[in-house]
């Protein structure tokens, strides 16, 4: 082609309609692409129209048009954003927190408006999209000045920037769109949208910036505002940024103005404009359908490329909306619906499983970051296979989390509508992950477990357990250390942390001559622990500090713990059967009896330090006796029984045994009663302890 003159021959008029064809193909094309996601061109095909009319505009400068497709790509620089006046008054929304007040606003509405038109309610409701709000003016069919929100008064002119983005319309009725192509552009019309980025690009242009060492963003909500207002639209032009438009402030010069906002959206459709195929309309008496809709905003999220924040309900019909007005900034005719934000749906990549101190195999959730309550969840429990199988929970599924205070996040759900087939089923392994050992289920348990004493995980565990503070408090022995004294074989037994091989960890990087000092410090002072400590810091089932305390008060030492029999640990009060079962079938094994005598071998002290009020007290009535209550006492409680009892230099214990003084017994004395009896333990009741001196003698 060569056309090049500039005076008003056939040539420049070809030239004129050349040009002319060329940008109207392209906003077809690009509407194609960029609004419909349904191209009929390939990309060569249109990066060939694209550069024809590049190069045609370059050759003829005084043909340039600032709505002409070319503008894309930017350009304009700017040193800063000039001012503009809204024409109309960008208003915010209040908020809706849950369904109750979701509520509230529909009965304000139903009281505000006149009986007549409850009949003619209905609602929109829509994505709260998560971006950045332009308002966009358009003059007999061109864009020609866009502006950020700003106070809702004045905002910022972007006009350059927002020309970059594809899926705004340039010129209105972008051709063909929505197949109203007579349509006549109305003679100003003013739109409000919102500026968003898709979760994916905002992810990949982070990267990349990481990489190359430059600024990135920390959302995208974040990434789309600071793009926007770029003083280079050519930088601007090369972010991923994308449109949604949902309100016209203004239509003028129109025959038949949309009566309701569900026309309204078609009237943008119709210029071309990006408009959300999500929004749904419900008539008030569809109340119930619209709740259940917006509701399910947060598996909707998920299934939507980019991010929402929450939904927007609004008063569908335009007379209606005049009719309820304004409270300050927000209209009563709209609400943005939220939840509580502890609870979100995120995709279940795997599930793992973790050997625990008791051997309990426990399957955990390994998920796609997401966020809840501010905080970035990963990892949730799945408590046991039963809960998995129940629940149906699959690999792959969109899962319910819950978040509540500081406990670990749990999975409460799968979201089986949103399947798509390519879910896996999931079931607990046949051996352990650790040890490779087969894995067994107790019958009547829901728990699955490594019975292998020597399996790595599960003494790594032991020994996280061991050292911790409420048990050995070993400073500076904690999970790293556990885990690389297992791994290089060190520590096989609880017994090995006290035959540390230190000249070889002395090599080890990072453990020099100082911390190995304070290591082995710590170490040897945990050996005066004592036996309450010792004995929580065995880890037996249902034994933490509490009951080890209790156990403890009745016998001397571990030693003698070791042989207690079953009744006996029973009769103790806060104790009974089950834990006593757990006690007596941990000593009953012979490794862990050799564990408690390795312990011993090793210096570990297996009684409980002396207590010097025992010996500062001696002279008290009760010095050195040991009481136990039963039943009811006339006048003392329990608790001030034993008050007094200790006050007098006494012990109170949970059970008869030969090692008891006296007995206090009240009312519906049972099994203890006859015990004492048996073993001659003299029986008092309340009046001889209250008269009380004399018996200690
Ligand atoms: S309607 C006067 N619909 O949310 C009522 N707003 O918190 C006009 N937003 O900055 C708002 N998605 O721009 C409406 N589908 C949607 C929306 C939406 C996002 C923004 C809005 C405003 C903010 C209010």
């Amino acid at each position: 082609m060569t056309i090049t003159s500039k005076d008003d021959s056939p040539a420049t008029e070809l030239l004129v309609k050349k040009i002319a064809d060329l940008r109207e193909q392209i906003a077809h094309h690009q509407h194609r692409y960029y609004v419909l996601d349904d191209p009929e061109i390939t990309d060569t095909e249109f990066d060939s129209l694209f550069r024809e009319l590049q190069t045609l505009e370059e050759w003829n400068p005084e043909l340039k048009d600032p709505n002409s497709p070319t503008v894309r790509v930017g350009g304009a620089v700017a040193d800063r954003f000039e001012k503009v006046q809204h024409l109309v008054p960008v208003l915010s929304l209040a908020n809706a927190f849950g369904e109750e007040d979701l509520q509230r606003w529909r009965d304000r509405l139903l009281r505000l408006l006149p009986e007549e038109e409850h009949a003619r309610l209905a609602y929109v409701v829509e994505p709260k999209f998560d971006g950045l709000t332009v308002v966009l003016q358009f003059e007999d069919g061109r864009f020609t000045l866009g502006a950020t929100r700003g106070d809702g008064e004045t905002g910022e002119n972007i006009t350059p920037n927002l020309r970059t983005v594809h899926q705004l319309p340039l010129r209105i009725p972008v051709p063909n769109a929505g197949g109203h192509s007579k349509m006549q552009p109305p003679r100003r019309l003013i739109v409000r949208g919102e500026v968003y980025v898709e979760e994916n690009d905002f992810q990949l242009f982070n990267q990349e910036q990481a990489r190359k060492g430059e600024r990135t963003y920390a959302n995208p909500r974040n990434f789309a505002a600071g793009s926007l207002r770029l003083l280079d639209s050519g930088v601007t032009a090369e972010r991923p940024l994308k449109l949604w438009t949902y309100q016209i402030f203004l239509e003028e010069g129109l025959e038949h103005p949309p009566g309701s906002h569900w026309d309204s959206l078609e009237h943008l459709r119709a210029y071309g404009m990006p408009v959300c195929d999500e929004s749904r309309r419900f008539s008030d008496a569809e109340w119930e359908d619209l709740i259940e809709f917006v509701g399910s905003w947060d598996e909707l999220r998920i299934r939507l490329p980019y991010d929402l924040d929450g939904m927007v309900v609004k008063v569908d019909l335009l007379s209606q909306r005049d009719l309820l007005g304004f409270t300050g900034k927000d209209p009563r005719w709209a609400v943005a619906f939220k939840t509580g934000g502890e609870e979100a749906t995120t995709r279940l990549l795997d599930i793992g499983v973790k050997v625990g101190r008791t051997g309990a195999v426990t399957p955990n959730a390994v998920l796609e970051p997401v966020q809840i309550g501010g905080v970035t969840v990963q990892a949730a429990t799945l408590h046991n296979a039963d809960y998995i199988e129940e629940l149906d929970i699959r690999i792959g599924d969109i899962v319910l989390v819950k978040r509540a205070g500081d406990v670990i996040p749990k999975v409460l759900r799968p979201v089986k509508k949103l399947r798509d087939g390519s879910e896996k089923p999931w079931r607990m392994p046949a051996e352990c992950p650790s040890c490779s050992q087969r894995l067994e289920r107790p019958p009547e348990e829901a728990a699955t477990y490594c019975v292998n004493n020597a399996c790595p995980d599960q003494l790594v565990r032991k020994l996280e357990y061991f050292v911790s503070r409420g048990a050995m408090d070993i400073v500076g022995m904690g999970s790293r250390q556990a885990d690389l004294f297992v791994s290089k074989g060190y520590i096989k037994t609880l017994a090995d942390i006290y035959q540390l091989p230190w000249e070889e960890i002395e090599k080890i990087d990072g453990y020099g001559e100082k911390r190995i000092q304070n290591l082995l410090h710590a170490v040897d002072e945990s050996k005066s622990r004592g036996a309450t400590r010792l004995l929580t810091a065995l880890g037996i089932r249902f034994v933490g500090n509490v009951v080890a305390e209790l156990v403890m008060a009745e016998y001397d030492t571990l030693q003698e713990l070791m042989d207690a029999d079953l009744e006996a640990l029973s009769d103790i009060e806060g104790v009974g059967p089950k834990i006593a079962e757990a006690v007596v079938s941990y000593f009953n094994l012979e490794p862990n009896r050799a564990l408690v005598q390795s312990l011993a071998d090793l210096g570990v002290s297996l009684a409980n330090p002396h207590q010097e009020r025992e010996v500062k007290e001696d002279s008290l009535p009760f010095s050195g006796k040991t009481f136990v209550i039963t039943g009811t006492l006339p006048t003392l409680s329990r608790a001030e029984a034993k008050a007094r009892i200790e006050a007098a230099g006494g012990r109170v214990t949970g059970s008869v045994s030969t090692k008891t003084d006296f007995l206090l017994a009240g009312e519906k004395a049972g099994s203890k009663l006859n015990k004492a009896q048996q073993l001659d333990v003299p029986i008092l009741g309340e009046q001889d302890l209250l008269q009380g001196a004399e018996l200690g003698k």
